[in-house]
Formats: C-alpha cells, structure tokens, sequence
C-alpha cells in the first residue's frame, strides 16, 4: 500500500516537475532568442525590440534599461519555475533513484556499491558539484582559459567518477541532476538576489545597479548544458545503445558537447535572421553522420571477456535462494522438441531471475508494484516474447544484472524468446 502510494506521489510530481522544466526552460529560449534578434533602438528608452508572430497575433518586446517605479506596478517574477523545479527534481529523485538504488543506480559489475553507499555517493555529487562550481565560477573574467580549463575539467571529472562508480543509466541521471543543480543554484542563489536589488532601486527611483558582469558572463555559459540536463534526465525512457552501451564516460561527454554544439548552431541560426548559416549546416550533417557510425559501432556485437558471476557482491533475494535451476545449454534448448518443454525452461530462468521484480508482488527490495506494469507468468511470458529477448539480449535487464544473470541463461532466454516473438 505504503509503495503504492509511493509510486503515485512520483507520478504526480513528475509531472509538476516536467510542466515546470517546459515552462523555465522555454522562458530560456525565448530570452535568447530576443537577445539575439533584437533590433537597437537607440533613439528611444528601450534599447532593443523584438518583433513575433504568435497565436495568430504580431507581438512586439523591448527591452528597457531603466525603467519606472509605475511601468514595474504589478511585475511578474519568473523565479517561481525554477523553484518548483528544483523543488519537484529533489523530491522526484530520493521517490525513484534512492526508493531503489540497487534497481537504477548501481551495477555490481562496476561497483559493488550497497544502497547506501549508492545515495550517499550521489548526495556527495548533487552537494559538491555546486560548492565546486562557485569556486570555478570566482576565477576573474580576464583568466579565460584557465576558466575553461578548470570548467572542463570539473565537468568531466565528476562524469569519470560517476562512470566509475554507478551503471551506465545511474552515471547518465547522477550526471543530469548535478548540472540541474549546479545551473538551478547559480540562478536561486546569484541572480535572484541581484534582480531583486535592481527592481528594489527601481522602486526607491534609483538608476538598477548593472548586473554583474562575472556572474552574467557565467550563467551565459551555463545555458549551453541545459539540453545535455533534459537529455540526461530523459535517459530513462531512450533504449539500450544510449543508457547501456557500456561506455559511459564517452556517451555522457558526447551528450555535453552535442549540447554545446546545439547552442552554437542555434545562436549562428538567430544571428543570420532564423537560417541557419551554410558551415553550421555541414558541420551538424558531419556530426550526425559521425554519431550514426559511432552508434552503429556501438550496436555490432561484442564477445563477452569474463563471465559476470565474478561480481564480487550480489544481491540473493529470497525467492533466488531456492534450489537452482539446472543450467541448459543452448543447443539444448534449440533441440528440444517439445515446444512446451523449451517454455518451461526458458519460463524457470525468468522466474529465477526476473520475476523478483516482475511479479504481482515483486519481492525485490522497495520495488512497489511489477516495473512498467509487467509481470511473468507461463502464460504472459510468450506474449512478452519480443520484449524479453530486446532486453535480456541487449543486457539492459536485469537492471544492472541485479539478479546475477548467467550468460548461458541470457543466451537460453534470448534463443527462445527471439524464435516465439511475433
Ligand atoms: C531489479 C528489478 C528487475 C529485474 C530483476 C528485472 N527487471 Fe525488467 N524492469 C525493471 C524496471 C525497473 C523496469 C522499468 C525500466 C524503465 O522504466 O525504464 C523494467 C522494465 C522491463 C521491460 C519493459 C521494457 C523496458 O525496456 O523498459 C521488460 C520487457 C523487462 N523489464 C524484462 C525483464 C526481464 C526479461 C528480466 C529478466 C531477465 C527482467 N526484466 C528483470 C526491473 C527489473
């Protein structure tokens, strides 16, 4: 009842937390779209303007420097989105990656990380990613290089950790939600404040202090890794050559520089009227055509160097404990005649090793309800047939190997499902 509820509550502040991200990260694009579109107007009191077209209407925006204590009457903050945004993410992370760290953090084979260890470890990352970006963020304007330096390298710093310490998809999610926070916290925390002091002085008809340079050059720089954000929170619905390819490190840094790539062609796009600029053009057609040879790379089978059962922790639900079932090989399967047989077989290693979580009642720790609403039985099994031998073939479950499935079994479970999909 307890996880019901649980599951529920994750799915209501998803969605405030995707309605939020739509809403901030939409004002982000729009304001860059008007820095970079803007008209000078140097003649009048607002300095820039920007003319749309929107729900069958011509809209005009300036922008204006110094404004007036009656044109701010009645003035909306937008800081209220990135509030609820970070507020929802918080809460939506500890309902699913620290509700099941085993299930969607941790990969024995990697590191045998307990649960625990698994959210202390991300709480380490979503605490000290910020605290050591507001180090990086003092260095003076005019160290540009050594800004970036140090930017790169506490950027990729933290993905070779995380690379090294959680599964493919936990690395990806870890990663998304640092930067989350590290974006989020430099907006709450520095421009916040500083806007709140501009409107202030507006108020008492005072001329808005200039926002800092510093912080404003900064937070310019931020906003090339918001795509790479929603990118790498999304991972959870993408397929197994994104978020279980095996190379961590390289997806996360192509995922970063893809996002950085994006921002540089779309401000090329803005500046040249909305088109985008012949280099950009073939620049993005050679990247695309480099990430489908790269993928494609990534998708052609691999032999398997050791066997996964030299994990040196695995979790033994109870249900697992139970006498074993014997190992069949192959081609023993592949003989069998009897169809029923090879079902019984194939169904006795699911059952071992899958249906802890994809049960009526899963008994694997903090699971709630079956995962995606699929559980195993010899009856369901072979309408999942398609399913099964996707993902026990592309090793994407069991998540993490959690229940330390052996290869021969991938390959028995993969045989049969492939030859019963429809
Ligand atoms: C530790 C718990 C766990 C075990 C064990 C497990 N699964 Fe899953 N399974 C999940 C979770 C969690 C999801 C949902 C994944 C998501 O939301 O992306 C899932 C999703 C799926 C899906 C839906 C398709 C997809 O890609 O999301 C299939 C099919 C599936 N599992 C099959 C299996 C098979 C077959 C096994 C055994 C070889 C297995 N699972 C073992 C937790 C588990």
């Amino acid at each position: 009842m307890t996880g019901t509820l649980l599951d529920l509550a994750a799915d209501l502040t998803r969605w405030l937390h995707v309605l939020a991200a739509f809403a901030w990260l939409g004002g982000g694009l729009w304001v860059r779209r008007l820095t970079l579109r803007a008209k000078p107007l140097l003649d009048q009191r607002s300095e820039l303007e920007v003319w749309d077209t929107h729900s069958l209407s011509f809209w005009r925006t300036s922008k204006v420097t110094a404004p007036t204590a009656e044109e701010l009457d009645g003035l909306v903050w937008s800081f209220n989105q990135i509030r609820w945004l970070v507020g929802t993410g918080v809460v939506l992370f500890a309902l699913i990656y620290y509700r099941q760290p085993l299930a969607y953090l941790v990969d024995p084979s990697i590191a045998p990380l307990s649960a625990r260890d698994a959210i202390e470890v991300s709480v380490l990352g979503l605490i000290g990613a910020p605290v050591l970006n507001e180090f990086v963020n003092r260095i003076p304007l005019r160290y540009k290089t050594l800004y970036m330096v140090a930017t790169v390298a506490h950027l990729l710093g933290w993905v070779w950790l995380y690379a090294n310490l959680f599964s493919q998809h936990g690395a990806m999610i870890q990663i998304g939600a640092m930067l989350g926070v590290v974006i989020a916290s430099n907006v709450i925390w520095w421009l916040y404040p500083r806007m709140r002091k501009a409107y202030e002085a507006v108020l008492k008809g005072e001329q808005p202090d200039p926002i800092d340079r510093l912080l404003w050059d900064r937070r310019g720089l931020h906003a090339h890794i918001t795509l790479a954000v929603v990118f790498l929170m999304l991972s959870s619905h993408m397929g197994s050559l994104v978020r279980a390819n095996g190379y961590p490190f390289l997806t996360i840094a192509t995922v970063l520089a893809l996002s950085i790539g994006a921002r540089w062609v779309f401000d090329a796009t803005h500046r040249n009227g909305g088109v985008m600029p012949i280099p950009q053009r073939w620049i993005s057609a050679a990247a695309v055509l480099m990430l489908g040879l790269g993928m494609t790379w990534m998708a052609l089978p691999r032999t398997p160097t050791e066997p996964v059962a030299a994990h040196a922790v695995t979790y033994v639900p109870p249900s697992i404990a139970a006498p074993p079932v014997k190992h069949l090989s192959p081609t023993s399967i592949a003989n069998s005649v009897a169809g029923g047989e090879v079902l019984l077989r194939a169904d006795a290693i699911v059952q071992r090793r899958c249906a802890v979580c994809h049960a009526a009642q899963p008994s694997f720790p903090g699971m709630a309800s079956p995962p995606r609403g699929i559980v195993f039985t010899p009856k369901t099994l072979p309408l999942y047939a398609g399913l099964i031998a996707a993902v026990v073939q592309s090793e994407r479950m069991p998540p993490g190997n959690a229940t330390d499935m052996q290869p021969d079994e991938r390959k028995a479970v993969t045989q049969w499902a492939t030859e019963h999909a429809r």
